[in-house]
């Protein structure tokens, strides 16, 4: 049997650590891994709220077997129908022949989509209906988008515990304490951003009004997450950067990206880093697009305020891994930012000229002129760099 931990006296944490996975949804690099969180409660009538992956499920269902201690289970709640908390739906169901399996009336697709075998135990419930389990009342909130169309969310409100989902969630496996009173926010805070910016940033409409509904609606107290740590000591902070995220605030900061082959277009994000902390900047992220995945530039760009893209022309356009990362800020929809562009050549230029109509089409606010250098970057042309940069400073001081 797995260890499990008590987030109270009738409510366990069981969840896996998958430092193995490289790629999370195959895409996302998990340099520090991925916790899987599920959770039983064991009252009068007993539930589990969502399984883990299958790929880290190891002795999962035996775990949740051995918690329940001979009980049978009566209901299993799915929060969220993504593999990565349902793909072992199906074991708990042979297990638990009689068990009642809890979604809202979008579940329902996913799951008769996935799990077919599952639909005689299904059980729609509505935004706002509540479920006895003798001490702990559940109450449910749809909370779509979050980030399916089916997610929802399942407050306890008997001990102001919300299970969130993915919201709240963060890359990084654990680091030994579940809940997180013994846990530096630190890492967990830029893993919950790379997390929510990358995976939950594109739905941040929908996300803003959950989460200010939510907060103005309960008292959160504990915040399960399907993610990452426990929320308790910091679950107000959490809360608060949320909202930030989702509304696109963003601190005082600049991230510098820049795709360069032969050092010139790199020179250059050097220079105009130099000035923009010569101009009272302290806060300077500098990314090589051509080394640094695009979720952790996306993280950064979340977080600050100011964002200066450069690229060397290439055949023409922009170089193709910066083309990537600006097709994947499109995606995402990240709004009000300020933006500065730069880049070199030595033919007849594309590099900025292309970052320009990126420029159109996200609609940031664009500060001081295009700097582009033709051939070598030196000393006698970073002038032009100057007014940029200053542009920059206003923009952000
Ligand atoms: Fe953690 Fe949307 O799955």
């Amino acid at each position: 049997m797995q260890y499990t931990v008590k987030v109270s006296e009738r409510v366990h944490w069981i969840g896996a650590n998958d430092r193995r996975t490289h790629l999370f949804e195959n895409i996302w690099p998990l340099p520090e891994g991925v916790s899987y969180n599920s959770y039983l409660i064991c009252d009068e009538k007993t539930v589990l709220l969502d399984t883990i992956d299958a790929s880290a499920g190891g002795d999962f269902i035996k775990t949740v077997v051995d918690t329940l201690a001979g009980k049978t289970l009566d209901y299993l709640i799915i929060n969220h129908m993504e593999l990565d908390h349902a793909s072992e739906i199906s074991k708990i169901i042979s297990l638990y022949p009689e068990v009642k399996v809890i979604g809202n009336k979008f579940t329902a697709k996913p799951l008769q989509s996935y799990f077919p075998e599952v639909m005689a135990n299904f059980m729609t419930i509505q935004e706002g209906d509540m479920l006895d389990l003798g001490h702990h009342k559940l109450k449910f909130y749809i909370t779509p988008m979050l980030h399916w169309p089916e997610t929802m969310m399942t407050y306890d409100q008997t001990e102001g515990i919300l299970f969130s989902g993915d919201a709240f969630g963060s890359f990084g496996a654990l680091r030994g304490s579940v809940m997180d009173t013994n846990t530096l926010l630190e890492f967990f805070e830029d893993e919950m951003r790379r997390y929510y910016s990358n995976i939950v940033g594109k739905f941040s409409a929908q996300a803003s009004k959950a989460i200010s509904r939510l907060a103005s609606e309960i008292e959160i107290k504990t915040i399960c997450s399907l993610h990452g740590p426990v929320w308790q000591k910091y679950a107000a902070q959490v809360l608060e950067l949320y909202s930030r995220w989702s509304n696109y605030q963003a601190e005082d900061g600049v991230v510098i990206c820049y795709a360069s082959m032969y050092g010139n277009t790199g020179k250059m994000a050097d220079y105009l880093a130099y000035k923009l902390s010569e101009g009272g900047i302290k806060d300077i992220i500098i990314h090589d697009v051509s080394k640094t995945h695009p979720s952790f530039i996306i993280s950064d760009m979340w977080k600050y305020k100011g964002v200066m893209l450069g690229s060397v022309a290439y055949n023409g356009d922009m170089f193709p891994v910066m083309h990537t990362l600006c097709e994947e800020i499109k995606h995402l929809g990240l709004k009000n930012r300020k933006l500065g562009l730069f880049g070199s050549y030595s033919w007849n230029g594309g590099g900025v000229r292309n970052l320009n109509k990126f420029a159109e089409a996200i609609g940031w606010e664009q500060v001081g002129t295009p700097s582009e250098i033709h051939g070598i970057v030196n000393k006698n042309k970073y002038e032009q760099c100057d007014e940029l940069a200053q542009a920059m400073i206003d923009a952000i001081c």
